[in-house]
């Protein structure tokens, strides 16, 4: 049974600047539903001045990856980050390969600092993430039984989710499960905690998290749910199947993330995608949209008509997810255009740059953030 008792730390091992503030820093976190804010139209609605405020109070919340070192240089991105989110998320700098590059040997200085910059401008902080089959360190191909693959995932989790314990309060605990093309519902995607311990690296990985950090919201995460195709209805039936399996067996599982790194050339699947979110919000989980971002490179390569198109789509999937459930937040994948994954994978072919955020390279604001931020101020069904 995974515990984190073994490894808690006989003293705080988290850094001086955490330790210190962390119950005003945690005081903080817990008004920050109603009381922060998003920019000026979200921050007007959040004090009631629109005079809409949800019965219940609560707004889902808006954010976006960040980076840590274009926190660190780029001042006009660092103030949008804190004037536009609420919560951020660290892009890559809590991945095994950042946090863990040599067996044995953490480093969380990249995560820490962006940490630090939430909590110095009452931003809240999600986790991602923790057991994934990408961005894996060279050292981890050494790996070779069940047994070493256990102790290693499970070092890693107690390590990471016990420094931050109490400070980042949500983690996307496993991410991409669910492989492209499933060829049955109890189908996941290759990796070597697949290859290594089986289907049960799932279980482990949350139950692990879940003692060290009893008030974290654990998040499952996956994209290509949200489409017409066959291969985006194996993935919903293939990722439901197991969200059912978790919860059958008292899974410490409490949301589930919906990536949404939308296909511009793809239609969402209204209906189907909205049972999806249904038989999810049935079992009991939060959804949450994680890494939001329109993949542009289809589209027309005139800017004020691509702007139009992105936030067209980002209203199209918000439509049919408010209508079901309204999430607890809206997470972009990026806030500016100016630091986004997408060329990555789908540079134009036009050599046009990416514009697939709320916010242009000069952060100022498109299309898209009026959308999301319209959503933002919403109470959802
Ligand atoms: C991406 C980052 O944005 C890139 O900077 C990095 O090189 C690769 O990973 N789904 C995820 C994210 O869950 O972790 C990925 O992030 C994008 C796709």
């Amino acid at each position: 049974m995974p515990d984190c008792a073994d490894n808690l730390p006989r003293t705080d091992r988290r850094p001086a600047v955490m330790r210190q503030n962390r119950r005003a820093f945690l005081q903080a976190l817990g008004t920050m539903v109603v009381a922060s804010s998003c920019g000026p139209s979200i921050r007007a609605a959040y004090s009631g001045e629109l005079g809409r405020e949800c019965p219940n109070g609560a707004h889902p919340v808006f954010g976006a990856a960040v980076r840590s070192d274009a926190l660190r240089n780029d001042a006009p991105y660092r103030q949008a980050v804190t004037k536009f989110c609420q919560v951020v998320v660290p892009e890559g700098e809590l991945k095994w390969a950042t946090v863990q590059p040599k067996r044995g040997q953490f480093s969380f200085s990249d995560a820490d600092s962006i940490v630090q910059f939430a909590r110095s401008n009452g931003l809240n902080v999600r986790g991602h993430t923790l057991a994934w089959y990408a961005a894996l360190p060279p050292w981890t191909a050494a790996i070779g039984s069940r047994a070493e693959a256990e102790a290693e995932l499970v070092g890693h989790i107690r390590q990471t989710v016990t420094r931050y314990a109490g400070v980042i309060p949500s983690w996307d605990v496993v991410n991409e499960p669910i492989p492209d093309r499933p060829t049955s519902v109890r189908d996941l995607r290759e990796s070597l905690w697949t290859k290594q311990i089986g289907p049960d690296y799932i279980p482990l990985a949350f139950k692990t998290a879940h003692a060290c950090d009893p008030s974290a919201r654990l998040f499952i995460n996956d994209y290509d749910i949200e489409y017409e195709d066959a291969r985006s209805r194996a993935k919903r039936d293939a990722f439901l199947a197991l969200l059912r399996r978790l919860k059958d067996d008292n899974v410490p599982v409490h949301g589930v993330g919906v990536q949404a790194h939308l296909a511009g050339s793809r239609a969402i699947d209204r209906a189907r995608l909205g049972d999806f979110l249904r038989a999810v919000h049935g079992l009991g989980l939060d959804i949450m949209i994680t890494e939001l971002d329109v993949i542009d490179n289809q589209f027309p390569g005139d800017e004020a008509l691509r702007d139009k198109l992105v936030a067209e789509k980002t209203q199209e999937l918000l439509d049919c997810v408010f209508d079901i459930v309204q999430p607890t937040g809206i997470v972009t994948w990026g806030l500016s255009d100016k630091y986004t994954w997408v060329p990555i994978y789908y540079k134009r072919q036009d050599g046009l740059p990416n514009r697939p955020l709320p916010l242009d390279r000069d952060m100022q604001v498109k299309p898209m953030y009026s959308v999301v931020s319209e959503f933002i101020t919403r109470c959802g069904a």
